[in-house]
């Protein structure tokens, strides 16, 4: 039988996302209910990025459902010596499913090649799944509904904004990228196109109007994190500043709309926007945050199997 794994959202129907998101508040609301859904079960957790919210979330996920998680830094493990596939050929023979942040997608592919347990990818150059999943949850919470709801992402085009594009659109919604840079990493032809199809894409760089329009204002960091302290990324960093400064949400840019704030964290405040957004009473971000939680235990029980 072929193992399924979450690497993004090519492979999700648009139903399928839903049922996971439907799962993920019913979960949240019946937390007892499942506290021995993956008794006995374990979740390896591959990092080579730094994390809060991601490895904080799926290790209290596992917990909270009766399992256990060993966090693997890449460093400190011979993951920073050996090959990729002999390292996951081993985890997979004794933990029950993997998620993985790494540097690139073709390493969450590799893993899931040889892995023969789940793969959730934990965000890579390209992907941002389980990101995305909470995102979409918390929006169907505040808004009671997904299809037809217009997103407007402001930023840098990256992972995220490839992910929200990619699952936005199968469940119906609007997406409104205002996108001056693409990160040259995250670049997706292929994702855009199928956007494209869906006839619920747009790009534009008119900040205002696509604010006007807004029922959901997302903004995420300019720099990604593997850069954002790094000396030799400096000239660079300066330049997206400067390019990207006009994109900030700020109260200025926010007055009198009443569309939902979000924004993924870690947050750059004074960069991609302001402290008065942050704290607006339409900012969303925290309750987007702890549905990281929710939405990651929704993935656990459908990929082993227990939803
Ligand atoms: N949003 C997100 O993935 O947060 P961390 O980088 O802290 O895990």
């Amino acid at each position: 039988m072929s193992v399924r794994h979450m690497m993004n959202f090519k492979d999700w129907s648009g139903q399928e996302l839903r049922q996971i998101l439907d799962l993920a508040i019913k979960v949240k609301g019946n937390q007892k209910d499942y506290w021995q859904a993956l008794d006995h079960l374990t979740l390896g957790m591959i990092f080579q990025k730094t994390s809060t919210r991601t490895r904080v979330s799926f290790e209290v996920a596992m917990t909270q459902l009766g399992g256990h998680a060993i966090y693997l830094d890449w460093r400190s493990t011979n993951l920073v010596l050996a090959e990729l596939k002999d390292e996951v050929r081993f985890l997979a023979r004794n933990v029950d499913i993997l998620m993985a942040r790494v540097l690139t997608f073709e390493q969450v592919q590799e893993m899931a090649e040889y892995s023969r347990v789940p793969v959730i990818n934990g965000c890579d150059n390209c992907y941002h799944p389980t990101q995305a999943l909470a995102d979409f949850q918390t929006i169907l919470e505040h808004k009671g509904r997904l299809e037809g709801i217009n997103l407007v992402y402001v930023g840098i085009h990256n992972n995220v904004a490839n992910s929200l594009l990619e699952g936005g659109t199968k469940l119906g919604m609007k997406l409104t990228m205002v996108t001056p840079e693409v990160n040259q990493a995250s670049l997706n032809p292929e994702l855009i196109k199928a956007a494209e199809q869906s006839g619920l894409y747009e790009h534009t760089l008119d900040i205002k109007a696509a604010v006007a329009d807004a029922d959901v204002v997302y903004t995420d960091a300019w720099i990604d994190m593997e850069f954002f302290l790094d000396p030799k990324f400096a000239d660079e960093k300066q330049r997206r500043i400067d390019k990207m400064i006009p994109y900030q949400l700020n109260e200025e840019l926010l007055k009198g709309s009443k569309a939902l704030i979000m924004h993924d964290m870690p947050i750059h405040t004074g960069y991609e926007i302001s402290r008065g957004v942050i704290e607006s009473p339409y900012s969303i971000i925290f309750d987007q945050a702890e549905n990281r939680l929710h939405a990651e235990k929704a993935v656990l029980l459908t990929l082993l199997g227990r939803n």
